[in-house]
């Protein structure tokens, strides 16, 4: 009990509020013991921003379907951002959100572009259609958040790269996972080595085919966000990949994808997603040496638990998709390198291709 409330201290100098998990099927310590969880806190994630006195930045949305959309009600509702216009070749969705949010409605992006009030634009159209259409946003003299994957392939995201350095701009990646409040804290726990050393992560990203996707498999559209995640937990590329992939129901992409990373000094990780789970089930478990992180994305519920001991930290929820939008317009006004970059985006596709090459091969994949 002394050593794991010694990691707890750790880990969370400034305890607020810690309940006991007391599920019924999991070990608990048996004579569980109060914890003294008096005036403290857990810290706020890192990149929560401060908005006030910040210029409000004009900005847009391309691709207004059902995430795009919510990217305009973000931008609507934090303080920093001035929502301009959106655009959607389906005309009668554009007018429709445009209405909703009281904005100008766009069906031809290139139009839109023209116009000077918009500094910065997020791309949420088809995934196979990101690159391009990022790609005119920062010819345009824009800053851009083009949504994950970010591009068909690691090529075109290259070339998104290359034009966002020659334009001085701000180019990032829509990894919203990077902003879930408890992925943070599990991120400031390993970087710290809070947990021991790092030992694994398994990351479970599981649905029903959400058929609207019709341009990229499972890999490229889901497992990405914890090809991305391990990346940032590690702050290191794997070394090699072995990956078995396929299809049950998606009559031309993947459906389901079973991935194993590994990585110089014995660390690995695991990641499992599919579109054949009937109901959606997002989760994430780091192991440490000395104590093990569970994440709960849908509930954002998080828990530390050791051999003795499961404890369940409460902490204030945000929607991450705000943090994300608050954090891309606040790099933008203070000219800052936005938590996810480009050269991110092109490493998870790169993962993301070997996890392909791997399963069509049938063999393990060295990276560099
Ligand atoms: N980061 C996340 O958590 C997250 C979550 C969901 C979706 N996404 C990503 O967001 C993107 C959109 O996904 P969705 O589920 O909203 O798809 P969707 O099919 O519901 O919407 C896409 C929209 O883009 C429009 N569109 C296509 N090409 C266009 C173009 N050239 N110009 C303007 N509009 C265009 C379509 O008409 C449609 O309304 C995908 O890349 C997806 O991977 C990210």
């Amino acid at each position: 009990m002394l050593a794991y409330l010694s990691i707890l201290a750790f880990i969370y100098p400034n305890f607020k509020v810690f309940t006991r998990q007391m599920s019924p099927n999991r070990s608990i310590s048996q004579t569980p013991k109060p914890l003294n969880l008096q005036n403290t806190t857990l810290t706020e994630p890192q990149h929560r921003v401060k908005v006030n006195n910040m210029k409000r930045l004009g900005v847009a949305v391309i691709g207004t379907g059902f995430w795009g959309k919510n990217h305009a009600r973000a931008y609507k509702e934090i303080d920093s951002t001035n929502l301009i216009a959106i655009c959607d070749v389906n005309a009668e969705r554009a007018q429709a959100i445009a209405n909703q949010f009281g904005v100008k409605a766009y069906t031809d992006s290139t139009k839109m572009l023209k116009d000077s009030e918009i500094e910065a634009v997020s791309v949420c159209t088809w995934s196979t259609v990101l690159a391009q259409e990022a790609l005119k946003v920062l010819k345009a003299g824009k800053h851009v958040l083009v949504e994950k994957p970010m591009a068909a392939d690691s090529k075109q995201a290259e070339k998104l790269e290359k034009a966002a350095q020659e334009g001085d701009l701000v180019l990032t990646v829509g990894f919203l996972t990077r902003f879930i409040p408890g992925l943070q804290h599990i991120r400031q726990a390993v970087e710290s080595k809070k947990i021991g050393e790092f030992v694994c992560a398994t990351a479970k990203r599981v649905t029903q085919w959400p058929e609207r996707i019709g341009d990229v498999g499972v890999i490229k559209d889901t497992a990405i966000h914890d090809i991305d995640v391990v990346r940032y937990l590690t702050g290191e590329d794997p070394t090699s990949v072995f990956a078995k992939t396929g299809h049950m129901h998606h009559k031309q992409f993947e459906d389901y994808a079973h991935v194993m990373l590994t990585y110089r000094d014995g660390k690995s990780a695991f990641i499992e997603s599919n579109w054949l789970t009937p109901y959606k089930t997002r989760t994430l478990v780091v192991t440490g040496s000395d104590a093990i992180m569970k994440l709960d994305y849908m509930t954002q519920e998080l828990w530390i638990e050791d051999a003795k001991q499961t404890v369940q930290p409460r902490y204030t929820v945000v929607e991450p998709l705000k943090l994300e939008l608050q954090h891309f317009a606040q790099c933008v006004n203070e000219k800052k390198k936005p938590l996810v970059t480009g050269l991110d985006g092109i490493k998870a596709l790169k993962i993301a291709e070997a996890i392909m090459a791997s399963s069509a091969q049938n063999k393990v994949i060295e990276l560099q």
